[in-house]
């Protein structure tokens, strides 16, 4: 891609954008940050900055735990970006004062019964051909690691690389980088996009005015592909997948409970304890399809807690302290859209699907080189919002909703 000259777009109150950023979840906020350091003048918008799905995530950086087969290139990236999270973080704190919550802990996975130590033992053998770390314990070994695990555990596999952030620090955190470096940001919601000379040029604001630009990036979660405005077809639906999610504190007197992230499949579902150095304990996540709809159910937390009993019995003595749920966007083939998309002017950063934590430091580095360097990297090249153009999928979107919400413009969740 041929740089371009930019052209400079004025703000509502007449100062020069180069680059409007739609979406201030993990994601956008991640891309804007990063984006302004490269020296572009940068505007965010979106009615809550640092709200969506990040508010609800666990945090657990697990491309090696989560990985599944046939998703080599999201591991990649996923690695990529699990690799920038040390100075990802040290350099946000820096800057801030913020603690993000970084925790470099590494993870256990589980297996409770013949089942799930078969699966355990495929997910070993993928590791191993992949030439990735970890290593295979006996259940007693696994006990040993982290006494507080049930009796029954039959087998683990700790994998040192997986660690966690805290979301809800780290889009805080995020949100004071942006604002340093000079990313203005328009707490207001995008309800069109403004297409001019077949080029992408701006937004409308509902609040009546409008937000104009050289460069556009969407990065507004499940709801990306809904913007009116946008041409059909030119980005698939981007579908809610929610999550419910639990947090517990775990008192002084049971410190640590838990020493790292936990994992395990339970009755085919998948089920993580991250345990956090301020004493909260995160117990996520369901997976429901079943469109926008953010409620907590009975039943959700009753499974959640049902199977965390099982896993790690002594949990139903701590304090039960919130209950969330929140919407992952998923692509239709689970991988983030990430780079230009062929309507000039207008790049994606969406549908990360699980991964939006884990993935915010590469999305923010890679999308910065497409905005200031011109260039698409070699890393999003497998992630082209164009790789749906062909496909029926990308010209048959979820029922149409509006744009404003309970969950507005959200970054994912993991
Ligand atoms: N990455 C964890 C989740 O999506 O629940």
């Amino acid at each position: 891609m041929a740089r371009t000259v930019l052209a400079r777009n004025d703000d509502d109150d007449g100062t020069a954008t180069d680059v409007l950023v739609i979406g201030g979840g993990i994601i956008g906020l991640a891309v804007a940050w990063r984006t302004a350091q490269r020296g572009l003048r940068v505007a965010l918008v979106d009615p809550v900055p640092g709200g969506g799905a990040v508010q609800v995530a666990g945090g657990m950086l697990a491309p090696v735990t989560e990985l599944q087969y046939g998703e080599e290139p999201l591991l990649r990236l996923g690695m990529a970006s699990n690799a920038r999270y040390a100075d990802f973080t040290a350099e946000l704190e820096a800057t801030t004062g913020h603690d993000t919550g970084y925790r470099a802990t590494g993870t256990l996975a589980v297996a409770l019964d013949a089942d799930d130590k078969a699966e355990l033992s495929e997910l070993h053998g993928f590791h191993q051909r992949l030439g990735l770390e970890s290593s295979w314990l006996t259940g007693r070994e696994a006990r040993r690691l982290e006494p507080m695990l049930a009796p029954g555990v039959r087998a683990g596999l700790h994998v040192s690389g997986d660690h966690q952030v805290d979301g809800r620090r780290l889009a805080a955190a995020l949100v004071a980088a942006c604002e340093g470096a000079g990313v203005r940001v328009h707490r207001a919601e995008a309800v069109e996009l403004l297409i001019e000379a077949d080029r992408a040029r701006g937004v409308r604001l509902s609040t009546g005015g409008e937000l104009r630009a050289e460069q556009l990036v969407l990065a507004a979660g499940p709801r990306s592909h809904q913007l009116p405005g946008l041409p059909p077809g030119l980005l698939p639906a981007i579908r809610p997948v929610k999550g419910q999610i639990l947090r517990l504190r775990i008192p002084p007197l049971y410190a640590p409970f838990l020493s790292r992230n936990v994992r395990a499949v339970v009755r085919g579902g998948h089920l993580y304890l991250v345990p956090r150095a301020n004493g909260e304990l995160v117990v996520g996540a369901t997976t429901e399809e079943q469109g926008y709809d953010t409620t907590v159910t009975a039943g959700g937390v009753y499974e959640l807690l049902r199977d965390a009993h099982e896993l790690v019995p002594g949990i139903t003595e701590l304090p039960l302290v919130e209950t969330s749920a929140g919407l992952r966007p998923g692509s239709p083939d689970n991988a983030p859209l990430l780079g230009p998309t062929a309507l000039p002017g207008l790049l994606a950063a969406t549908g990360h699907y699980r991964n939006g934590v884990l993935l915010a430091p590469v999305t923010g580095d890679l999308l910065a080189e497409c905005l200031a360097g011109g260039t698409v990297p070699e890393l999003a090249a497998a992630f082209s919002p164009s790789r749906f153009a062909a496909s029926p999928r990308a010209a048959s979107p979820l029922a149409p909703a509006p744009l404003t919400g309970p969950s507005t413009l959200a970054g994912s969740a993991r």
